[in-house]
């Protein structure tokens, strides 16, 4: 049986393309749970798998995706029609994704669609939503709440970006947008941000060890000298997640932050978090931590437009949760 999937192949001058293409079933893996895809989502992993990048995706031609929500056609334990998110884990990575009309996939990832959202939904928050939630987690269960201060989100636009915005907006935070589109702005007071702030202020270095202490809190998405400056520019006590290096593996920073001010810097990861938090987390991204601008946050495309997005992507010129309809 066929099926329509986006597919990343790689041209004989090494470049990649990502094209619509009929996939057979048999293309998928020997996994346990046959899973009819109706909504997956992009995510910037999905555009570096698409663009060829190997520490992501190892082999070639390759179906991305790390997002999927459908309902099961074949599962050991649950039955035929269950709606059903996988997020993460190996996901669109080695493993046949989501930007496809079918997943196979181990049952262990599997989650039954938390109440309180729909498949699209779901999509909607995907897995840089769900980061965003666990940003904004992680930084409460260290001690940040509104009266701390005022609070910075980088690449404020994208994926991760975005929903933090809003996540923390609607928990009373003063959020600042940290984003080189100034044109965005009125899009992100929308979600709740206080004021947007040019991107390249954050990465402005005046060569001391700390920088005047400014933010209580940061979800830091891009990594790279806005990592850096922000941990020489945070209050006492204050709190850094970090989830991405867009512009930077490497954090070029000192002690002083962390043994003067007490700086607390904190790792996100998504796609290996523990099924049971997954879970749970998922169960209160349906609920009480539901994004409150989540129909704002969200742009619908169809599978035939996401290779063009995915470009865009990269280029860093999407913005908020493209979700995609299979
Ligand atoms: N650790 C984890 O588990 C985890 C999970 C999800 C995502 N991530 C990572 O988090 C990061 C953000 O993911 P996402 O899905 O939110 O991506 P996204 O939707 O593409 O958003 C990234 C944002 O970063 C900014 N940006 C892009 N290119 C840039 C550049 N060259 N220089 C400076 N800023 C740039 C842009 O914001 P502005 O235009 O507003 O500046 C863009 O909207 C990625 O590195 C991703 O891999 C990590």
């Amino acid at each position: 049986m066929s099926y329509n999937a986006l597919l990343t192949q790689e041209n004989e001058d090494g470049s990649f393309r990502t094209d619509s293409t009929q996939q057979d079933l048999s293309f998928l893996p020997e996994h346990d749970t046959l899973i009819r895809v109706e909504w997956s989502s992009l995510n910037y992993k999905d555009a570096l798998s698409a663009s060829g990048n190997k520490g992501i995706t190892r082999n070639y031609p390759h179906q991305p995706g790390v997002d999927a929500a459908g309902k099961i056609v074949e599962s050991p334990t649950l039955q035929t029609g269950t709606e059903v998110i996988v997020v993460g884990f190996d996901l669109g990575m080695n493993t046949p994704g989501g930007l496809g009309e079918f997943i196979r996939v181990p049952s262990e990832w599997v989650i039954p669609k938390p109440e309180g959202l729909t498949l699209r939904e779901c999509m909607g928050i995907g897995t840089a939503g769900f980061t965003a939630a666990q940003c904004v987690m992680r930084l409460e269960q260290n001690g940040l709440n509104p009266d701390k201060g005022d609070v910075v989100v980088t690449g404020a636009t994208g994926g991760v970006g975005s929903v933090a915005v809003s996540m923390l907006a609607s928990k009373g935070y003063t959020v600042y947008a940290a984003s080189r589109r100034p044109e965005e702005a009125e899009w992100l007071k929308d979600l709740g941000a206080a004021e947007l702030i040019d991107a390249s202020e954050l990465t402005e270095d005046n060569g001391r060890p700390m920088q005047k202490g400014r933010w209580a809190g940061a979800v830091e998405t891009v990594g790279g000298k806005t990592l850096e400056m922000l941990t020489k520019s945070m209050q006492h006590r204050g709190i850094i997640t970090c989830c991405g290096m867009i512009t930077g593996k490497d954090l070029n920073t000192n002690v002083f932050p962390f043994i003067l001010r007490g700086l607390t810097l904190i790792g996100i990861d998504s796609a290996e978090c523990p099924i049971d938090q997954k879970r749970d987390i998922w169960k209160v991204l349906g609920g009480e931590a539901k994004p409150a601008h989540l129909d704002a946050l969200m742009h619908e495309i169809t599978l035939s437009e996401a290779p063009d997005a995915l470009k865009k992507m990269i280029n860093g010129k999407t913005q908020g949760r493209q979700i995609v309809k299979i």
